[in-house]
């Protein structure tokens, strides 16, 4: 667990344990306790975890798109837990006690809220909609709101507004970078931690966790292509590291 001082981040660090196993990444502890190292693996998953394929060079593809973003993020002054890249597929990042909530920002409707309210895809919301999800792949990720979020302990009222206000924030930085690629970002999900009592931007940001569509044709150049079984999914993942000018 996080000591009460944070650490610099140290130069050197050795990768301990397996602390957790997720869907698509590997959380390792390392010789210092306020650091993390996370492992990008090739796993591809969907519907909470029911189907899982490897697609060849993802994590590399993620890795790298993950630390582009979260280094935009930080420019334009949102904490996140991200310190450096390690390897092709490994990070170093901050240890935070997780928030069970995932924050989603939708531009335009898709996935869920089409399914829940019958509504076309591709419907402009004006303003963007957030909404929360209790993260429990068994109970499959049920929608929840800030009063239960509180009344069960997960976060209090300060930090649900700071992770709102940071989540929008995140939409207006990202979507402007989509917009300069010709790419439309229609939603996205954010998780966030407590380090030290700050509320930070922690997880990943990558295709596996938002909808991106090309802004002229409307194509799916995200997850949903494995979700849908659309195939080219890492192919599409390279394009838009391209277009927004990941290296
Ligand atoms: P949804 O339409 O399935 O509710 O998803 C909204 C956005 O959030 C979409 O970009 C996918 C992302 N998301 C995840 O990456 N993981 C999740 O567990 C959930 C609920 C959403």
């Amino acid at each position: 667990m996080p000591t009460s001082t944070p650490q610099s981040a140290p130069t050197n660090v050795e990768k301990k344990d397996l602390l957790y196993k997720g869907k698509a990444k590997s959380v390792y502890t390392t010789d210092h306790d306020d650091y993390l190292i996370l492992h990008f693996r090739n796993d591809t998953s969907a519907f909470n975890g029911e189907r899982v394929e490897q697609l060849e060079r993802k994590g590399e593809v993620n890795n790298r798109f993950n630390a582009f973003i979260m280094q935009k993020l930080a420019e334009a002054g949102v904490e996140t837990h991200f310190e450096r890249q390690l390897s092709s597929d490994e990070v170093l990042v901050k240890r935070l006690e997780m928030i069970p909530v995932e924050c989603v920002v939708r531009n335009y409707s898709a996935g869920s809220l089409v399914r829940r309210l019958g509504l076309e895809e591709g419907q402009a919301l004006n303003p963007p909609t957030y909404e929360l999800f209790f993260k429990d792949d068994a109970l499959g990720d049920p929608m929840v709101n800030e009063s239960l979020s509180v009344s069960l302990g997960w976060a209090t009222p300060e930090q649900l507004e700071q992770m709102k206000a940071l989540t929008f924030k995140v939409n207006d930085v990202l979507s402007g970078l989509f917009e300069a690629g010709d790419l439309m970002l229609v939603d996205f999900k954010l998780e966030f931690g407590v380090f030290h009592d700050r509320i930070v931007l922690g997880d990943e940001f990558s295709p596996d966790g938002c909808r991106i569509w090309d802004k002229a044709t409307k194509k799916k150049l995200d997850k949903d292509r494995f979700r849908q079984s659309f195939g080219d999914v890492y192919e599409s993942y390279e394009e838009v590291a391209e277009r927004i000018g990941v290296l």
